[in-house]
């Protein structure tokens, strides 16, 4: 089969520098060849440099939001991108950037799979807020309130009109690894009844129950699609360092790894982000094992198996 990879150098979601390096640096440290070395057909996504000449002369703030328009152009292409891909039957994986282009991710994946799509979101954070209540103005934080349609009028009007609100079903996301949540983001998890394992529910029951549990209950036959939206920073830092918001407490190696196989196991994925990994934060060797972590985890994702 054929694997359709997005790369996607964008850093506006949030202000560090660097997370728009971290495709070419995975791409350097030989993705496509270790795919294509696991017997899959690779076929790149033209014009990656594009993304780069998309930040508008003005941008002036949205209420807090910043860089609206930008994070509007980049993640409204990463959409067409991925649904190409996704419209060919390839498994459609986006190498990031910052988790704002999830935005255009989940936008191409639902173009196509409608809202049967499955999203397993690992991440220590929610990415939840709304417009409203995002404090940071940081749209990486915000990317599903858009998807879910849970915006109010800021979100649901320019530039973001273009977004189909509430293209994923509320009782179709699940999330794995939270431990950073904001007080109005647990507010909103608890008004929609959204369901979420965070690290002490993975350290109660261990990572082979919570992956069983998120699946059970977007996918209970295992016959849905299913898009993975991983975030780096839901490992833990001393696995993960070169991202730019780390929490400790988080995934170890293992368990990241375990989340990827076990997917692959179910045979349903259809998309996967891989987003945060930022080599210009650390020293040369927090990024290489960065880098060799995001690699890694996408191709257990894609089924690279142990034995
Ligand atoms: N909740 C915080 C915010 O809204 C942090 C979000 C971090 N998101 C991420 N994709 N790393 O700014
Ligand atoms: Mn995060
Ligand atoms: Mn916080
Ligand atoms: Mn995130």
């Amino acid at each position: 089969s054929t694997v359709g990879i997005t790369c996607v150098p964008f850093s506006g979601g949030q202000p560090k520098g660097g997370v728009d390096d971290g495709p070419v640096e995975m791409v350097r440290f030989g993705i496509l060849d270790q795919l294509q070395g696991m017997g899959f057909k690779v076929e790149l996504s033209a014009g990656m440099d594009k993304y780069k000449t998309m930040k508008p002369a003005s941008d002036p703030p949205i209420g807090t939001l910043k860089n609206a328009r930008y994070v509007s152009a980049a993640a409204k292409r990463v959409s067409e991108q991925v649904r190409e891909h996704c419209e060919a039957g390839r498994i459609a994986v986006t190498l990031g950037g910052d988790h704002s282009i999830a935005m255009g991710t989940l936008v191409g994946s639902t173009s196509v799979y409608g809202d049967d799509l499955c999203v397993i979101w690992v991440d220590a954070h929610t990415d939840i807020n709304t417009p409203e209540t995002t404090e940071s103005g940081n749209l990486h934080g915000c990317p599903l309130s858009y998807i879910l349609g849970l915006c109010g009028e800021i979100g649901r009007d320019q530039p973001f009109a273009w977004v189909p609100s509430g293209c994923v079903r509320k009782d179709r996301l699940v999330y794995i690894g939270l431990r950073d949540v904001d007080a109005a983001e647990k507010v909103i998890l608890r008004k929609h009844g959204i369901k979420a394992f965070s690290m002490h529910d993975v350290d109660k029951h261990g990572i082979g129950r919570i992956v069983e549990m998120a699946m059970d209950h977007v996918n209970k036959d295992r016959t849905l699609p299913v898009h993975m939206s991983f975030d780096v920073d839901a490992l833990d830092p001393s696995v993960a360092p070169a991202t730019g918001t780390p929490v400790r407490g988080g995934l170890t190696f293992r368990e990241g790894h375990y989340i990827c196989e076990a997917v692959a196991e179910s045979g349903c994925l259809v998309a996967l982000d891989l987003v945060e990994v930022n080599p210009k934060l650390g020293d040369p060797e927090s990024l290489r094992q960065t880098v060799a972590v995001g690699c890694s985890l996408v191709r257990c994702s894609l089924g690279e198996r142990l034995l």
